[in-house]
């Protein structure tokens, strides 16, 4: 088989590391790629949202299976493209993929559906908006409806900060058409943790539970970002909790698009608040995370291009995925002032000494220029490692941090801290 991965960031780096171990895999292009994956993969430079392009590029290199990592080309409708072209592509329609592209739609689909989520509330008009909130209750999360690069909720504390929000969203307009529309949700506490699955649109198979580290200081404190580090399995998903999980929000979930005429073959990314009344859905992606695939992938123990083959022709066989027993955790090394503003171009050091298999550093934002890798990114690399249980994980992916540097290296030394808390809680 050759397939193209289509997307550029540490996700990308994973899908395609973990493509290159399948025997049934002859070669990777990826678009547009980036300069680790270029190690592995032959990198075309054609952008993410170019779906004519990127249909042309398989047509013209005979490319059997195309796997999409971003968001942005399947709510643009990379799959009903790719599928009127007769390509094969793994991912959900553009009708399907709505789940993330909006955020209204996948509110009113869970409430139909009757799938655990924070009560809302839907508004087009700024002024209905306005008056809604003087009577809410705070904290008080209020959404744009469409993509915004992750910047669209905001958690506001009073009245006046979500007067300022409406204002922003509505009014002002800063993320565009993506404001038309604003959700307003009750504010849920609790934990946030991340259930993927595999689906077919009829079967489904979960992933191991992972969980993110959104803020760039450890504790969990600061502004957040797209991502500081993530591992896995995330041991406050129970066994039994998953199983619920299951049967209160994937299986409804994908019944539920069946239902619509909605048709899945991909991941659903479902980021779940675990409160004190349930596990309720915070948002749906209709993707792989990043960077918990950077994760949950190295524990996959099934061919992954098998998976996405099979899935991409309508079946998914559920008795075939298996997952390793060790944990993994992956810590994000970013570069000085991300998420505000970084330089580039600093020389990265110690990637020789990377033990193969064992130790693992996916590229998310780098340059490759006269022999050596050079920083490009607010988010640089993703320092992987596993262990049996999360403490030796946590032990082994901070001996691997170690042995890599550049000028103004930034990570969270506390990744994972919850899961080792939670240890000898169970
Ligand atoms: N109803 C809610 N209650 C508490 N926190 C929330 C709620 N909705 C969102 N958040 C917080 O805001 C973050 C971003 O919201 P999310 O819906 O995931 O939007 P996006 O990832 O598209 O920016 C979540 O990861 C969570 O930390
Ligand atoms: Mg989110």
């Amino acid at each position: 088989m050759k397939i193209l991965v289509v997307g550029g960031g540490g996700r990308e780096h994973a899908i395609c590391w973990k493509l290159s171990k399948s025997p049934s895999v002859k070669k990777i292009y990826a678009a547009p790629g980036n300069a680790g994956i270029g190690t592995i993969a032959e990198c075309v430079d054609l952008a993410i949202d170019d779906l004519a392009g990127l249909a042309d590029c398989v047509e013209k290199n005979k490319i059997d299976l195309t796997v999409v990592g971003p968001e942005l080309p399947l709510t643009l409708g990379i799959v009903d493209e790719f599928e009127s072209r007769g390509l094969k592509i793994f991912g959900p329609s553009k009708e399907a993929a709505l789940i993330e592209g909006s955020k209204a739609f996948a509110k009113e689909f869970m409430q139909k559906h009757h799938i655990p989520t924070a009560s809302f509330r839907i508004f087009s008009e700024h002024f209905e908006a306005l008056d809604f909130i003087k009577s809410a209750s705070y904290p008080l999360v209020l959404k744009a409806d469409g993509l915004a690069a992750g910047k669209g909720a905001v958690i506001c504390k009073n009245v006046e900060e979500a007067g300022e929000t409406v204002e922003k969203i509505m009014v002002q307009k800063v993320f565009g058409a993506a404001g038309l529309k604003l959700v307003v949700e009750e504010f849920m506490e609790g934990e946030e943790v991340t259930v993927m699955a595999f689906t077919d649109g009829k079967n489904i198979v979960p992933m191991v539970p992972s969980q993110d580290h959104k803020q760039i200081y450890e504790g969990d404190k600061g502004p957040n970002t797209g991502g500081m580090g993530a591992y896995a399995p995330a041991n406050i998903i129970t066994a039994r909790l998953l199983k619920t999980v299951c049967e209160e929000i994937l299986e409804p979930t994908v019944r539920g698009l069946a239902s619509e005429n909605r048709t899945y073959k991909g991941v659903l990314y479902c980021g779940l608040m675990v409160t004190g009344r349930g596990v309720k859905v915070l948002e749906y992606n209709c993707r792989f995370g990043d960077p918990e695939t950077q994760v949950v992938l190295p524990l996959l123990e099934t061919d992954l291009a098998e998976v996405f083959n099979n899935i991409a022709d309508g079946y998914l066989n559920i008795d075939e995925i298996d997952w390793s027993e060790k944990s993994a955790v992956t810590v994000v090394l970013a570069s000085e002032g991300y998420p505000g503003e970084y330089e580039t171009n600093k020389a990265i050091e110690g990637l020789d000494s990377v033990k193969a298999d064992t130790e693992l550093v996916f590229h998310a934002g780098t340059r490759f220029e006269k022999g050596r890798f050079l920083t490009g990114g607010g988010r640089v690399l993703n320092a992987t490692a596993f262990g049996e249980g999360i403490k030796a994980a946590i032990t082994n992916v901070y001996q691997l941090v170690g042995k890599i540097n550049f000028d103004g290296m930034y990570y969270r030394q506390d990744i994972g801290w919850r899961a080792q808390n939670r240890i000898g809680l169970y």
